[in-house]
């Protein structure tokens, strides 16, 4: 991910800046190229022979250059960086960088950066705990800049606490996050609406009193940030914090009460896509409250008399249109799983963040959390991280939602499909010579019949299609027009939340042939295969989606598959090879009719348990993701097993074997040995393959 990336690494005055060293090391390694540029007190920690050295680049730190005269351009550095790091960041560089102090080239260099800028502080655990640091550091955030926390651990001084630069590896990973995070297709949260309440609710007793509770809004922040990074429209509905709005875009409305943030959210939720519900909202409040300051009346107590707050998780969840997604978290002290489960039904929640106050490092005011994601049917722990990376995960369990509920507005209750995105590549080499100009009208028309017919009854955007290939190779040209050619046919299926596309049907047909002149229809008529050409097509294009189909649904791709079986058995009457069954080759009609054979029927299971089950789950949760697979294999066995002539089960192991091979080689024992079993037996030909399994 860093390769070829161009950074800037600012060094300023910490016992932290010996780690620089290390830093760089990592950065060159990774493939990146860094120019460092020191404040005036970084030399004094840290030889700047060294970094050139490490960084085959020389160090920069004055303005120009005393003895050549050169004039070192910030403006330059700030056009020519994909990224700045500044690691260490003391305490006055951060304040200069908060305020925009510029006296020394790192902080001019700052000022004039384009790129992303990634802030690693350095600094003694009081310094760090300061409200001038914490405000200098919000301020930072405000600006853009990504904070990478210190660690807690001993430091210089021999204190421990908070402020120790986090280490070398950790800094580059959270770049390349970043970098990964930004190759990545756009979120399924990208533009969707989202309303997120956080911090505590004050209930006022009197004009100086209050009840209210120990949230810092510091996990509800961290979800609008990570929200708004997704690029979602957030809107923050803030109890009483201070923290600065974490990001530019997030809109930000401030509440004092309950019953304030109730009309808040309420409004916030109508034409909302969903709700994070992260505050401590009180529930109770004063019956009444004083207008002016309670007095202390000597020798008797005070009565406070309470009613209920609104639940507004409760309201939204009464309230939830189909489609709109409602997240709330639970806060317990024991049985916690218990009453978490009850809150999720009671408040019809599509999922519930639990945490516990029984657990270290979790709950009110600390940076970490410790939290369990509960829904109806699963319950996912995850170690204590900081609040952060906490509310990545819960980003990325919504961003779910949304993923399956655009599959579920593909496929209601029967299932639809999808329309094809060909491409077509059309290979004369074989007959050079010949007249050309058939040739590019024929690519032309089947180019526009195949992307222009409408294969299902369904509209979808250009985006949503499926993505296939038809590669011709032309073999043989007759002047009357009969062409022989192989046809390696190709389909693709993006996996959810990654950039991934999976194979879903790789095939090589040798046995195509048929008659078309220059300017001949293309045209398709189910009821009348009178194109030899394009009943071919349409097999190819209905299996497709029959296919693409079987591993959105369950035995979804049904009403498609059922199509191309008709073509091939009425196909057999047109003449054209590829069609006849009984023959000892493997053709077009031997592939749907055995798949379709209900002997297979584990085998089409199967495509729905690998892709949707195992797969796109697998970028979230891999040993979850992989175990579904290896269970999906055994499907693949009995299916094979049911009609061991079968050819589906081979085509399938072949043209999965890479990804077969990646899948396993990173499980555990028991899984690689039970696949390699399973793999060796549908497909003893490439035992060499599959033993990869076993030795990588
Ligand atoms: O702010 P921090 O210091 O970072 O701390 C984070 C946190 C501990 C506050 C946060 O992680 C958390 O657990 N928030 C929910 C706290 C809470 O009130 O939990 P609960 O179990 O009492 O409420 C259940 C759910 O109902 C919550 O989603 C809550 O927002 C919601 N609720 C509760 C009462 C009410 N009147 N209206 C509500 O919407």
């Amino acid at each position: 991910m860093l390769k070829g990336k161009k950074i800037v690494l600012g060094i300023t005055g910490s016992i932290a800046a010996y780690k620089a060293a290390i830093l760089v090391r990592l950065l060159v390694k990774a493939g990146a190229e860094v120019q460092v540029v020191m404040t005036p007190s970084g030399k004094e920690f840290i030889s700047p022979l060294t970094l050139s050295t490490l960084s085959g680049n020389a160090v920069l730190s004055e303005f120009f250059n005393e003895r050549s005269g050169e004039w070192h351009s910030h403006v330059s550095l700030g056009l020519w960086a994909d990224a700045m790091i500044i690691a260490p960041a003391s305490a006055a560089t951060i304040a200069k960088m908060a305020t925009g102090v510029a006296d020394n080239l790192l902080i001019t260099t700052y000022l004039s950066m384009k790129a992303p800028v990634f802030v690693a502080p350095a600094m003694d655990l009081d310094m760090y705990a300061h409200p001038s640091t914490t405000r200098n550091i919000e301020q930072l955030k405000a600006y853009g800049n990504h904070i990478i926390e210190p660690a807690a651990g001993e430091l210089a001084s021999h204190l421990v606490g908070k402020g120790r630069m986090e280490e070398p590896e950790n800094i580059v990973r959270a770049i390349e996050e970043y970098f990964t995070s930004m190759a990545e297709p756009a979120s399924p949260l990208s533009g969707k609406k989202i309303v997120i309440t956080a911090g505590p609710t004050y209930e006022k007793i009197d004009p100086v009193r209050f009840i209210g509770n120990y949230s810092s809004g510091k996990m509800g922040y961290a979800l609008a940030e990570e929200c708004a990074l997704a690029g979602a429209d957030v809107t923050l509905v803030s109890g009483p914090v201070s923290l600065a709005t974490p990001h530019p875009a997030i809109h930000r409305i401030d509440v004092e009460s309950a019953a304030e943030m109730y009309d808040a959210a309420r409004a916030s939720f109508t034409d909302a896509d969903a709700a994070i519900l992260c505050a401590a909202v009180a529930d109770f409040t004063p019956d009444t409250r004083a207008t002016e300051k309670i007095k202390r009346e000597k020798g008797s107590g005070l009565t406070l008399q309470l009613k209920p707050t609104p639940d507004i998780a409760a309201s939204l969840g009464a309230e939830k249109r189909p489609g709109q997604r409602l997240v709330g978290f639970a806060l317990e002290t024991h049985d916690a799983e218990a009453h978490a489960r009850e809150k999720l039904a009671k408040k019809n929640l599509d999922f519930i963040v639990l945490n516990s106050l029984e657990d270290k490092g979790a709950g009110f005011a600390v940076d970490t959390n410790k939290v369990t994601i509960i829904d109806a049917e699963s319950a996912t722990s995850y170690p204590l991280k900081s609040k952060r990376e906490v509310a990545r995960d819960i980003v990325k369990h919504l961003s779910t939602l949304f993923v399956s509920l655009l599959l579920m507005m593909l496929l209601p209750a029967g299932v639809q499909a999808q329309e094809l995105k060909a491409n077509i590549t059309l290979n004369t080499e074989k007959i050079d010579g010949t007249n050309n100009e058939v040739f590019d009208v024929l690519k032309n028309s089947l180019d526009e019949f195949i992307n222009n017919t409408s294969w299902t009854e369904y509209e979808f955007e250009e985006h949503e299609r499926i993505a296939c290939n038809f590669s011709i190779v032309v073999e043989s040209y007759a002047e009357d027009g009969t062409f022989e050619c192989s046809l390696m046919v190709q389909s693709l299926r993006p996996i959810y939340g990654s950039s991934y596309s999976t194979p879903v049907f790789k095939y090589q047909d040798n046995e195509v042939e048929f008659k078309y002149m220059a300017y001949d229809r293309l045209e398709y008529k189910e009821d009348n295969l009178d194109n030899n050409l394009t009943a071919i097509i349409a097999f190819y294009a209905y299996l497709i989606i029959g296919l693409d189909m079987d591993t959105m649904g369950e035995l979804g791709g049904t009403e498609f598959l059922n199509k191309a079986q008709n073509i091939a058995s009425g196909a057999q009457s047109l003449g054209g090879t590829g069609w006849q069954s009984g023959t000892s080759t493997r053709n077009r009609f031997t592939i749907i009719d055995d798949y379709m054979n209900t002997a297979l029927l584990p085998v089409r299971q199967m495509m729905y348990s690998y892709h949707r089950k195992g797969f796109d789950i697998m970028f979230r949760e891999a040993d979850k993701g992989r175990a579904e697979i290896a269970k999906s294999l055994e499907l693949l066995q009995s299916g094979y097993q049911d009609r061991p002539l079968s050819y589906f089960p081979k085509l399938f192991t072949e043209y999965k074997q890479e990804e077969l091979i990646n899948i396993f080689s990173q499980g555990p024992a028991k899984e690689r040995k039970q696949a390699v079993e399973i793999l060796t037996e549908i497909n003893p030909s490439l035992t060499s393959s599959w033993d990869k399994i076993s030795t990588i």
